[in-house]
């Protein structure tokens, strides 16, 4: 078990980040608990970032930090990809908004639908969670019928339906969410991952409009999706007419440039997209197949259109960057270098935490590491390892807040940013960041065993 030792920790950590610590003081009387999105609260204080470049963000008091956050997972290419910026500053000066159709949608549009294979027609969003709760709303119309069945753990954005049963603890008597009321959850029936037989058992009694995954499974494969399971969601889908909604927000141009459905070979009926697909920028879409994304057309098929504006869809300077990054992104050599550093980090973790005899195990698959804390099973002999047998309540679990606070400080004292407990690689990272990463580790397991 971990015993973090929390004073000293504190300490160390107010005299090194003492700037955030004043700039954290005035958010606290602008934003609720001083943060503009939950995963940025940190205790005793969030690390203010002036900027970022290439593997790096720079803190307001001057300190380099290795950032594994990565734009919540939107920068496969580091910050301040210079054919991105390049990108953006042209779109600049030449108009931010039109309110118009322009040419660099057409692009952004053409590029989506040569790199991923479900994308026949595609809408853009401000948002991946505009993205989902789109794909619920196509499905609705088009099959006529209503519920929605979904993955425990499995995160879609944070609208009404699907932030159910998206945080631990999970506690399947009872998935209500604060202000989600009790006719939306109804309507939403979430179940356990990795399962064919239940999702099988689910579609039949509950004969659902969609099926909503994340690609490579709950929170970026904290839990990963294990075997043919995707292969024979597919299969059960077609065979009950159940629409496959694969969510690729994250897995999108970053694990294969045509992301899970590219790599798994298995073509879903609609995909949502955001982060990677806008280099950086806001921005998402919702690609499927034609029949039926004409549902958001004016004169279609089914006699009735989904509504959707949206003020900043398709927004010029998220498409230049996005453009450029999809460029960039289009052979694989990118997403291929993240998977390689990350591999290559979890085994440099794992090889200390096992000379350290840590309570710990790091895994994970293509640019994305995990770290279970609290863990006293077998130590991985390959990168394929999957700890606790793929169980969702163990990998997933509710986590002492007080552990991840401390973890996280100690890690920013070693000039580390870490996502909670997973981080993401980007083409950006060098080897030496991954030996520093692996001393700020080492160094932190000092505070914290
Ligand atoms: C798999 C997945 N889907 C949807 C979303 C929501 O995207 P956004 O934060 O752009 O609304 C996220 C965000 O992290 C995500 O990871």
């Amino acid at each position: 078990m971990f015993v973090p030792q929390q004073s000293a920790i504190e300490t160390a950590f107010r005299e090194t980040f003492s700037q955030s610590n004043r700039q954290y003081d005035r958010a606290l009387n602008l934003f609720p608990s001083g943060v503009t999105h939950d995963g940025r609260y940190l205790e005793p204080f969030p690390v203010y970032v002036k900027e970022a470049h290439g593997s790096r963000k720079i803190s307001v008091e001057g300190h380099s930090i290795i950032d594994y956050w990565v734009g919540h997972g939107s920068l496969l290419l580091g910050h301040g990809a210079p054919t991105v910026v390049e990108a953006v500053q042209r779109q600049m000066a030449l108009g931010t908004h039109f309110s118009a159709c322009h040419e660099l949608e057409l692009e952004w549009g053409e590029r989506v639908q040569k790199m991923v294979p479900s994308a026949e027609r595609l809408r853009f969003t401000s948002s991946g969670t505009e993205a989902t709760l789109m794909a619920i709303r196509v499905a609705r119309i088009v099959s006529g019928r209503e519920k929605v069945v979904k993955f425990i753990g499995h995160f879609h954005g944070w609208h009404d339906s699907l932030v159910l049963a998206a945080y631990a603890p999970y506690n399947t008597a009872d998935w209500s969410m604060p202000g989600v009321t009790v006719g939306v959850q109804n309507d939403v029936v979430a179940i356990t991952p990795n399962d064919l037989e239940l999702v099988e058992r689910t579609f039949l009694e509950h004969k659902p409009a969609c099926c909503i995954i994340e690609g490579t499974g709950g929170h970026w494969g904290l839990v990963p999706v294990q075997g043919e399971f995707l292969a024979g969601l597919r299969e059960l889908c077609n065979r009950h007419g159940v629409l496959l909604i694969m969510d690729e927000v994250i897995s999108g141009f970053r694990i294969h440039p045509g992301g899970s459905q590219a790599h798994y070979g298995v073509t879903p009926d609609m995909t949502t997209l955001a982060k990677i697909l806008a280099g950086g920028l806001p921005g998402g879409a919702l690609v499927g197949r034609a029949d039926l994304l004409e549902v958001i057309a004016f004169k279609n098929r089914y006699g009735k259109k989904m509504k959707h504006p949206g003020t900043y869809n398709g927004n010029p300077l998220s498409a230049a960057a996005g453009c450029a990054a999809l460029d960039a992104i289009a052979d694989g050599t990118a997403c291929r270098r993240a998977t390689e550093l990350a591999r290559q980090l979890r085994r440099g973790l794992n090889d200390l935490f096992a000379r350290r005899n840590a309570p710990c195990v790091a895994y994970g698959e293509f640019s994305m590491i995990h770290i279970l804390p609290n863990y006293d099973g077998p130590r991985p002999t390959s990168d394929d390892f999957i700890p606790c047998g793929g169980d969702y309540r163990q990998l997933d679990g509710e986590q002492p807040a007080t552990l991840k606070h401390a973890f996280r400080c100690a890690l920013l004292l070693g000039g580390v940013d870490w996502f909670g407990w997973s981080g993401m690689t980007s083409t950006e990272h060098t080897s030496d960041d991954l030996q520093q990463t692996i001393a700020a580790f080492d160094k932190a397991l000092n505070w914290l065993m």
